[in-house]
């Protein structure tokens, strides 16, 4: 139950509410307006294993958490969801979900591949358990439906912001391991259909050409400070530059015709 607390911080203005949390079944008294993953930490926990990034990108910090007199289960990234009163809290572990090896390059970019090594997709039926299970709000029943299908670049684009947190996984019923399927899709959508940028290629040749070598001879005689300060001052691309936009100044440039 929340406990209607006002703690004044020591020393400061600041005040916050106080509540009660459960975390591992153990009851802990945590400032309001931490996230889970500030709440175990102010409560004594280390986290060594379950934490990344910090910010909502690794996928480290799957957590799941249940309010009582409701029988759901909710799940959500400790890092990102604040602490509510009466919340009781796991973290879930690591667990060995299948996880294909393979050599990109050596791949198709089609349907086959994915059944592949991913056989089990055919197995999905339709429960949207894993769409409901995601941090991310990524439609996971529905890039499973495309790979199905066998469209790799659906199933890439529909699971760009995945975060491999791997909730999607735990909760399926039908054993899928949907954020292996998907980073295949997305790995063979880089390597096989995404369009290539001509700037990109423009710029490969350039090095492979040696057009840097003159400017890369010139850095390794600069002092470390010397370095930092022209990488600092460099010549930065702003957001919505033109295509066509180059460095202003000529030595940034890797040769006259480039
Ligand atoms: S939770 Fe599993 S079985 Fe249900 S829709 Fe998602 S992938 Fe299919
Ligand atoms: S698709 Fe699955 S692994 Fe990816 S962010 Fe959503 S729940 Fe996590
Ligand atoms: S610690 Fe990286 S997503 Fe939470």
């Amino acid at each position: 139950m929340e406990q209607a607390i006002m703690a004044a911080e020591k020393g400061t203005k600041k005040s916050h509410e106080i509540v009660s949390v459960y975390i591992m079944g153990k009851k802990y008294d945590v400032p309001s307006q931490l996230t889970i993953q500030k709440a175990m930490e102010y409560a004594g926990y280390q986290l060594i294993r379950g934490c990344g990034c910090r910010g909502g990108i690794c996928g480290a910090c799957a957590t799941v958490y249940r309010f009582p007199g409701d029988y759901r289960i909710q799940v959500g990234l400790a890092c990102q969801t604040i602490v509510k009163p009466d919340m009781h809290i796991a973290q879930i572990p690591f667990f060995p979900a299948n996880k294909a090896i393979y050599a990109i390059e050596k791949l198709e970019a089609t349907g086959d591949t994915l059944a592949s090594f991913y056989p089990e997709i055919f197995k999905c039926f339709g429960c949207n358990t894993c769409t409901k299970s995601c941090p991310m709000d990524i439609d996971v029943m529905e890039y499973m439906s495309q790979a199905i299908r066998g469209d790799v670049a659906r199933v890439a684009e529909l699971s760009f912001d995945c975060v491999m947190c791997g909730l999607c996984s735990a909760r399926c019923p039908a054993e899928q391991v949907q954020y292996q399927v998907s980073i295949l899709c997305r790995r063979l959508y880089g390597r096989y259909l995404a369009p290539s940028p001509a700037h990109l290629d423009e710029a490969v040749t350039a090095v492979k050409e040696g057009r840097f070598e003159r400017q890369l001879r010139e850095l390794m005689t600069k002092g470390v400070n010397e370095f930092k300060k022209l990488y600092t001052d460099r010549a930065v691309e702003p957001d919505m530059a033109e295509e066509s936009w180059k460095p202003p100044k000529r030595e940034d440039l890797p040769s006259a015709e480039y």
